[in-house]
């Protein structure tokens, strides 16, 4: 990079300045979840779904150089062009990419060589945020945003795929040391009514970022619901095994049984037995599973059999969001640093709905009337995947804090279980 021309900056402008204030934060937060992690650690793919550390550093870098740096910064030269094509994840407009279940064969770039890509585009995306033309700048805002937003869900992934690298491990490795959480009882979850009509539901935009598949804001049907005022606990889980949930087909959908058939599951992802007692492998290690916690690391299908056995269901995402309205979008997340869900309060109205877990709802993840997908590589973000998975809300104890809102929609496939999902139960309302 040629020297910055002060003359040329104009932090001055409170945009400009927020932006930069906000890249600085973002991409520091990336650095600071890997700080401690060894070289080896970074570079193993534990499964197809999941990508080493390394991959994901380096594919949020890549994702700035690729639609804001090379597009609209005059002179700028990537590090190394190869970087395009090993960094692209899925974005067919951009061209072709290196195999998704290959990542962890991408020995080189070393780690030491994606941390100086990283630099070499945060001085970069720097100057620009300082330099670029005003009019461009508030252009690009929109995809900048993105960019942010988009940093943030992968620094959950980092966690996410950690743990289940670090679960293949029979030394069980600790990514933090365990930190003690308020020792709470979850106390029996109590209903919380909602009345039925036609409701609104989804983002309004103009009103800060959200992703596309957020809006259009349209009109919902909701018959008369109930809502539980706390997730489902590792607790009652426990009595769902112990009353044959696992080997009862009566509770299952067809795909689900087939699952639980074909995979062997007898317990939530990193549930293993110890001498009768359950332990759950976790960002601290293995640790004994806190009965009053929300369970967590289950499947779209087991959170449905759950329902069915308590003879409850799961939520539709409309309810969740009419629920979540007017709540602080603020929990047990990413900042806490307990790294886990943990017990509830013992509180008026419902808890958790933010952080903890992702609820699982029956709610496929499909476009909501109006939808457009964005011209261009970025309609590829969210639009292409509605198809076959299903919608999560409200954000786990590993999303950034205020990266989630009551709008927020998450998708993973309903048999998929090694992100931080869990289970609030609903009911149909006289
Ligand atoms: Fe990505």
């Amino acid at each position: 990079m040629s020297p910055v021309d002060v003359a040329s900056l104009r932090p001055e402008i409170p945009e400009r300045r927020r932006l930069l204030q906000r890249f600085a934060a973002v991409r520091g937060q990336t650095a600071a979840l890997v700080r401690d992690l060894a070289p080896e650690d970074m570079v193993p793919q534990s499964m197809p779904d999941a990508s080493p550390a390394k991959w994901h550093i380096a594919h949020v870098t890549w994702f700035f150089e690729t639609f804001l740096l090379i597009p609209h910064a005059p002179g700028y030269r990537p590090i190394d062009p190869i970087y395009g094509f090993l960094f692209n994840s899925y974005y067919e407009a951009v061209g072709a990419r290196h195999p998704r279940p290959q990542r962890g064969l991408l020995t080189r770039p070393t780690v030491a060589e994606v941390f100086a890509y990283r630099a070499h585009v945060d001085a970069a995306m720097t100057r620009f945020l300082e330099t670029a033309d005003d009019a461009l700048l508030a252009d690009l805002v929109p995809l900048i945003e993105l960019g942010f937003a988009h940093e943030e869900q992968h620094q959950e992934l980092i966690l996410m795929d950690l743990l289940h690298l670090f679960a293949q491990n029979a030394m069980a490795p600790a990514y933090r040391p365990f930190r003690p959480a308020p020792a709470r009882t979850a106390a029996p979850a109590t209903w919380h009514r909602f009345d039925g009509g036609i409701d609104e539901i989804g983002a309004d935009t103009g009103r800060g970022f959200v992703f596309d598949c957020e809006g259009p804001r349209h009109d919902i049907l909701l018959r008369p619901f109930k809502l539980a005022s706390r997730c489902v606990t590792n607790g009652e889980w426990k009595a769902f095994i112990a009353d044959g949930g696992y080997t009862r087909p009566e509770f299952w959908l067809s795909d689900g049984w087939a699952t639980v058939q074909r995979e062997g599951w007898q317990a939530p992802l990193y549930w293993t037995q110890n001498d009768g007692a359950w332990q759950a492998m976790t960002l601290a290690g293995l640790q004994p599973v806190d009965d009053h916690a929300p369970v967590c690391h289950v499947s779209f299908f087991e959170a449905d059999a759950f329902a069915r056995w308590a003879g409850k269901r799961l939520p539709t995402e409309g309810e969740w969001e009419r629920a979540a309205r007017g709540l602080t979008p603020s929990g047990n997340t990413l900042g806490t640093g307990f790294l886990r869900p943990v017990a509830a309060e013992v509180g008026p109205g419902l808890q958790q709905m933010f952080g903890d877990v992702w609820e699982w709802t029956q709610s496929p993840f499909s476009p909501y009337p109006g939808f457009r997908p964005a011209q261009g590589a970025v309609g590829e973000y969210n639009g292409k995947f509605m198809s076959s998975q299903m919608v999560l809300r409200g954000g786990c104890c590993t999303t950034p804090d205020g990266h989630v809102r009551a709008s927020y929609r998450n998708f993973f496939y309903p048999a998929m279980r090694w992100m931080f999902a869990g289970v609030r139960l609903a009911e149909d309302a006289a």
